[in-house]
Formats: structure tokens, C-alpha cells, sequence
């Protein structure tokens, strides 16, 4: 069953006012230094699109896919696309939607610095502290949230909704009430 809305979180105007922010201080940090903006598919990528087009300095894009391993670890994941070029030597923004556990992210951070950027941060449009089981610094956040379930911005409850344009808190069954 589709599950109903139960409050608006941001507004599409308040997302993109802030992503307007955070891609100044991106700017800013950046210029004069190529910018490579990486994302994982699927949610992350239109978060990278907004944002992308909030920086003010050009900038690469490429993505990844990861798959988790099913019924093993949470945070067992391995590389199922890879980025299309190398980014040895490159200043690197590692985009994402959410960061909840920080294990994606963990893993991403690893497995990307073995890889010899210059640089490498991370940017998230929604920080979930609340949930974190392993420390990752994220440089820029847009939104810090409590323990909802959020969809909209790329964020999906059984792939449906990332195509809204503002983030909503959705009501779910009891039987599904787990973390996203
Ligand atoms: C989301 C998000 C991060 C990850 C964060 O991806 O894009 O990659 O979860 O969670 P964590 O901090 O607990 O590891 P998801 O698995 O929902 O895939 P999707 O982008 O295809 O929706």
C-alpha cells in the first residue's frame, strides 16, 4: 500500500535556498582548483544535480552504484558500477542524499582514498546523526533530521517518490517502522 504523507519537511524553496548556500561555501572552498562531484546512484543523483548547479566554479560529475549484500552485515556493500574515470590526483566531493549509519559513506571514503585524490569531502543534503553506528566527517550538510522516514529530493520509500520536489516525512505501517 502507498503510503500516506504526514508532514512536509522542506519546502522545494527552502531546499533550494539552501542548496544555493551550501554551493556558495562550495565555491568558495574550490576555486581555482577542479572540482569532481561524485554521487552514488540512485537517490544521490539529483541532490549532485541541484547542487552542481548552485556552484558557481565548473565542475566534473560521475557516479557509482553499490549493492549491498543481502541478509549479511548492514554496511557489507561492494562497488557495482564503478566511476567512469580515474580520480588520482583530483579534488573530490562525494555527494550524497543521506547520511544515516555513516557506513556507506565509511566505505565510500575507504575505498575512494586508495584511490590517491588530492582531496575528498563529503556533502549531504540530509545528516541523521541520531542514527550514525561509525564516525564520518561530512564537511557540508544541508539538513540535519531526526529519525523520520523522509522521501522526496531523490530519497525513495520502495523506489517511489524521489521525483518530489520538497522532502516529506511519510506514515508507514507498524510492521514497517524500521529506519530506511
Ligand atoms: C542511501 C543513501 C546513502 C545510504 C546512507 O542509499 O544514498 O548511500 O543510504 O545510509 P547509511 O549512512 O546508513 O549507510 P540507499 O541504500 O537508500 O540507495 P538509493 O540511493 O538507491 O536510494
Amino acid at each position: 500500500m502507498t503510503p500516506s504523507i504526514e508532514r512536509i519537511l522542506y519546502t522545494e524553496d527552502q531546499i533550494r535556498a539552501r542548496i544555493a548556500e551550501v554551493g556558495r561555501e562550495i565555491s568558495h572552498r574550490f576555486r581555482g582548483r577542479p572540482l569532481k562531484l561524485v554521487t552514488v546512484l540512485k537517490g544521490g543523483v539529483f541532490f549532485l544535480t541541484a547542487l552542481a548547479q548552485a556552484i558557481e566554479i565548473p565542475v566534473k560529475v560521475d557516479f557509482l552504484a553499490i549493492s549491498s549484500f543481502a541478509g549479511h552485515n548492514p554496511g557489507l556493500v561492494r562497488i557495482s558500477k564503478d566511476l567512469d574515470d580515474p580520480i588520482e590526483g583530483e579534488d573530490l566531493l562525494l555527494v550524497e542524499d543521506i547520511v544515516d549509519t555513516g557506513l556507506t559513506s565509511r566505505y565510500l571514503l575507504r575505498t575512494l582514498a586508495a584511490r590517491g585524490p588530492n582531496s575528498l569531502a563529503i556533502c549531504t543534503l540530509l545528516d541523521r546523526t541520531s542514527r550514525r553506528l561509525v564516525q564520518v566527517p561530512v564537511e557540508f550538510r544541508c539538513f540535519e533530521i531526526d529519525d523520520a522516514f523522509v522521501v522526496g529530493f531523490g530519497l525513495d520509500y520502495k523506489q517511489l517518490f524521489r521525483n518530489r520536489t520538497d522532502l516529506v516525512v511519510i506514515r508507514r505501517d507498524n510492521s514497517e517502522a524500521r529506519g530506511q
